[in-house]
């Protein structure tokens, strides 16, 4: 089934450094001002929108909605604006808060990710790949670069997340047309196909520790 109406952003909505969560807002299965919405109606659109598992849905929305202070509140997406809760330093797709804008997609980055493409695919080597490249050009440039044990884990969260579910019909794989047009654009490309069963929690904290093996194995290289 494809996803309700892609529309780009209008002047008064608010979005986040996520290119996932955005795209949910962006076909407004979160709403489409980014704004004001429930625990329990992010939970909703993780499970709709990904098919992200009931625990791991509920896991990502808890954690969420107590870091930035807003249980039993509601969240907009500009409050994952803040650095140094879940934004960090050396991003794929957004340049480190100290030296640009950490919000939006620089598409110069998107370019440089796709040039890790392997068979036409970015996959955990190509993650592994590019944390490594991302870290010495922020080290180089950014004075404030920070990049300790959070940030890291926070990082290889955020690619196995994103292997297990927008690779999710996949080996944990996202073919390179699909993974410019979800960074980029911000939209769930027509043909991308669904994970077929719900992804599960542990499986995605599983995979955290196969990328971070790959990731070590490049310094032996
Ligand atoms: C299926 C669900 C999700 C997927 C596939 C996903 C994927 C990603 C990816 C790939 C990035 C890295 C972007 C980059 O390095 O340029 C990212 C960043 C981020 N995500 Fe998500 N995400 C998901 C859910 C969430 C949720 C539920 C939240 C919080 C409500 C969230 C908050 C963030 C934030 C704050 C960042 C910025 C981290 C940074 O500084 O790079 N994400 N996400």
């Amino acid at each position: 089934m494809s996803p309700p109406e892609y529309m780009p952003p209008g002047e008064n909505d608010v979005r986040s450094p996520c290119p996932a969560i955005n795209a949910l807002a962006n076909h407004g299965i979160l709403p489409r001002s980014g704004k004001d919405f429930t625990m329990s109606r992010l939970i909703d659109a993780l499970r709709k929108g990904f098919n992200l598992g009931t625990a791991l849905a509920t896991w990502l929305a808890f954690w969420a909605f107590l870091f930035y202070g807003k249980f039993f509140r509601t969240m907009s997406l500009s409050d994952l604006h803040v650095h140094g809760i879940l934004e960090h330093d050396a991003s794929l797709s957004r340049q480190d808060d100290a030296i640009g804008d950490h919000i939006k997609v620089d598409k110069d980055l998107v370019d440089l990710i796709l040039s890790q493409k392997i068979d036409g695919k970015i996959n955990t080597e190509s993650l592994a790949k590019l944390s490594k490249i991302r870290q010495a050009d922020s080290k180089e440039r950014n004075k404030d670069f920070n990049f300790g044990w959070k940030q890291k884990t926070l990082a290889f969260g955020e690619y196995s997340l994103f292997l297990h579910t927008i690779g999710g019909a996949t080996n944990k794989e996202v073919d390179a047309k699909v993974v410019e047009i979800l960074f980029k654009e911000e939209r769930i490309p027509d043909d991308w196909k669904m994970p077929e069963t719900p992804v599960e929690l542990f499986k995605v904290l599983r995979y955290q520790k196969d990328i971070e093996k790959k990731y070590e194995e490049l310094n032996h290289e």
